[in-house]
């Protein structure tokens, strides 16, 4: 069933469980996540991004995630749009049947300017107005995400702030958070603790001074009934890595979020953490390494067969750390 984002996460909140939150493209992405959460039991938060709208199209997207809840009509399903930067980009997906939408007004709607704090909760503020006026949650984001070795926002080609960012804009502040909540009414709040999107997060795998889950715990202190959000939570498996190197890729060493790190921010208020990455690198290593040794294949449900597998494997990984399974 299609449920809200705000009814999923108070469960969620009430029960001290996290879900992940997968970016969804393509049918095997879908069918990965569903089948993992048929596996486990667990509630399923499906997201699409303004490049998923480019590569599928908004209609097969929204057609592919409604078939999964014909599918597998006793699991909650969350229908979420991801980093929309404006409250038009939010009607439009209110107007197609997504039940969760994310505004994000920390950036512009370039999706690469840093915007100020004013800007920030007059978009947000008119987007709430209109989703909560059709049942739809919000997800707000204050703080931009960037990497507190580099200063760079990460992910070169979707969502991210250009150029350099300061220490401070990559850390959410407690007190701006609470003023934040209240001024605009969001169900759920993204927070920034130098995390970014995409592969390349941390050059080293990740302490405190870099990756600064602290700062969720002071959060979740001061606005403890608000449902905190961690973008960029890839975990970057180092086995998968290797795998798509040892089949001819080149990706240099690089790290992600520790699943420990991500269940310290569960046990401090975070809810939804949103995951891509980690299911694009195992659907390539497993078709890097299904091509390498069958090189005479060429019905694409057999390498594909292996991406969704392994994409699978990911998402029942997380769905069983996060404490999601069992919840459906
Ligand atoms: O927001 C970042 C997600 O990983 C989506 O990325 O815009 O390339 O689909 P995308
Ligand atoms: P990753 O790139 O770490 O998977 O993050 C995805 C994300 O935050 C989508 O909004
Ligand atoms: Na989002
Ligand atoms: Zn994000």
């Amino acid at each position: 069933a299609l449920i809200s984002m705000r009814q999923m996460l108070d469960h969620a909140a009430e029960h001290g469980y996290g879900v992940p939150a997968f970016n969804v493209n393509n049918l095997e992405q879908t069918r990965a996540i569903m089948e993992a959460a048929a596996e486990t039991n667990s509630p399923v938060i499906m997201q699409a991004s303004a490049g998923a709208r480019k590569y599928a199209g908004a209609p097969f997207l929204r057609h592919m995630i409604a078939a999964a809840i014909e599918e597998f009509p006793d699991i909650p399903v969350v229908m979420h749009q991801d980093h929309g930067v404006s409250p038009a980009v939010c009607q439009r997906s209110i107007q197609l049947g997504f039940s969760s939408v994310m505004m994000d007004g920390s950036l512009g709607e370039d999706g690469k300017t840093p915007m100020d704090y004013d800007y920030n909760v007059r978009v947000t503020r008119q987007a709430v107005e209109m989703a909560h006026a059709c049942g739809v949650s919000v997800e707000g984001e204050l703080g931009c995400l960037g990497s507190l070795e580099t200063g760079e926002a990460g992910e070169e080609d979707g969502i991210g702030a250009a150029g350099k960012l300061t220490h401070d804009q990559m850390l959410t502040d407690p007190d701006e958070a609470a003023d934040f909540v209240a001024a605009t009414g969001v169900d759920a709040l993204a927070i920034a603790c130098g995390t970014s999107h995409g592969a390349y997060k941390f050059t080293r795998p990740p302490t405190g001074d870099i990756l600064a889950i602290d700062r969720i715990r002071d959060i979740h202190a001061r606005i403890p009934n608000t449902h905190l959000v961690m973008h960029g939570s890839s975990s970057v498996p180092q086995d998968w890595l290797a795998i798509i190197n040892e089949f001819g890729g080149k990706i240099p060493e690089t790290y992600g979020v520790p699943v420990e790190q991500i269940q310290e921010g569960i046990r401090h208020g975070v809810r939804k953490v949103n995951i891509d990455t980690d299911l694009r690198l195992a659907s390539t290593g497993a078709i890097r390494r299904f091509m390498a040794e069958n090189p005479s294949e060429f019905d694409p449900r057999k390498y594909l067969a292996h991406s969704i597998k392994a994409m699978k494997e990911i998402c029942i990984a997380r769905y069983q750390a996060f404490g999601t399974a069992g919840w459906a």
